[in-house]
């Protein structure tokens, strides 16, 4: 193996460009050379790639967002797709890739292995739902987004004696709105698989209120990708009280930024144990940290896994909120 491609797809993620750091930096250090693949698959196919040098990773490390562009490319799907994108790898003489994206992306990667072109995947998506990882590379620093938002959001709830519903991302996954949840204090936690019901909220806000606390914030995962869910859940909870409430949907901010300390960390390990792996010959593998440990698992495994959020933190909130 003398050439490693480096590709970031699906939504990008704060720490994505510290994994592509991680990557190439290894890669070189390794006497391979490292390639960027812009666009993700699309610009596989569409032979969008460049060497790297490591003079161009220099800050990568405190940079949010992908130096390598980023795109949903489902046309990946079509083996008429990947022969193109195979014809660019062996035009470009890339013998292995490291994809960098959700587990929509791993399927590509999969593909491509197949293919005969050994390809890693590492986990870098805000939701955290992928199988067999502990953390994906952006969730922390998505998280600590949400929770300096929610803070703030705090401050003039309090000053007007408002309820805000603050809804965050993480398309199907809980994650981040029971993370940021118990982070900022919430009143209550709507996320999928957790059921709710708005008049039991409203009796406790209610109750809140008997007892002094005269302000409140609800955290809403988007649940599938609805930017409507707060201002819908706003409205329905009018019906049950006199309620000065608000709606924020705190959106894309949350993908950017400059990555946290922990994202660092995490894609750094994760970019250089991908490039040993590539070194043993190894592929069709997804990287994930379980119990602080960086691991490989094949990924037909993961597909047929399902994500788990960590359940107790709703019931933590539950317990802590009143
Ligand atoms: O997967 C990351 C994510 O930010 C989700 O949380 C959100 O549902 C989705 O992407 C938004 O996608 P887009 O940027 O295409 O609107």
């Amino acid at each position: 193996m003398k050439r490693i491609g480096i590709m970031t797809s699906g939504g990008d993620a704060p720490g994505m460009n510290v994994a592509i750091r991680a990557v190439a930096r290894k890669a070189l250090s390794a006497g391979l050379e490292a390639y960027g693949i812009n666009y993700g698959f699309a610009g596989l196919v569409a032979g969008d790639i460049h060497e790297f040098k490591a003079t161009d990773l220099d800050d990568m490390v405190s940079q949010g967002g992908t130096m390598l562009y980023s795109a949903r490319y489902p046309e990946f799907a079509q083996e008429e797709s990947q022969l193109k994108g195979i014809e660019q790898l062996k035009k470009f003489g890339i013998d292995a890739l490291v994809v960098i994206g959700g587990d929509g992306s791993y399927h590509g990667a999969l593909r491509l292995t197949e293919h005969g072109y050994n390809a890693i995947g590492l986990p870098g998506t805000i939701d955290n739902d992928i199988p067999f990882t502990d953390f994906t590379i952006g969730f922390d620093t998505a998280l600590n987004t949400a929770v300096d938002a929610i803070d703030k959001i705090r401050d003039t709830a309090k000053s007007h004696q408002r309820v805000f519903a603050v809804q965050v991302m993480g398309r199907k996954a809980a994650d981040i709105a029971l993370w940021a949840g118990v982070a900022s204090g919430a009143d209550a936690i709507i996320a999928p698989g957790f059921d709710y019901d708005v008049e039991a909220i409203a009796n406790k806000l209610k109750k809140n209120r008997a007892n002094g606390k005269d302000y409140g914030i609800i955290v809403i995962a988007e649940g599938d990708a609805n930017s409507d869910a707060a201002p819908e859940f706003v409205e329905k909870l009018k019906q049950y009280g006199d309620f000065d409430a608000r709606a924020t949907v705190i959106g894309h901010v949350q993908r950017g930024g400059v990555p946290s300390a922990k994202d660092r960390v995490l894609a750094s390990k994760m970019g250089a144990y991908a490039v040993e792996l590539l070194l043993e010959g190894k592929g069709g593998l997804a990287i994930g940290i379980l119990d602080n440990k960086v691991q490989a698992h094949n990924m037909l495994d993961l597909f047929d896994a399902k994500h788990q959020a960590d359940d107790s933190l709703f019931q933590l909130n539950e317990d802590l909120s009143f």
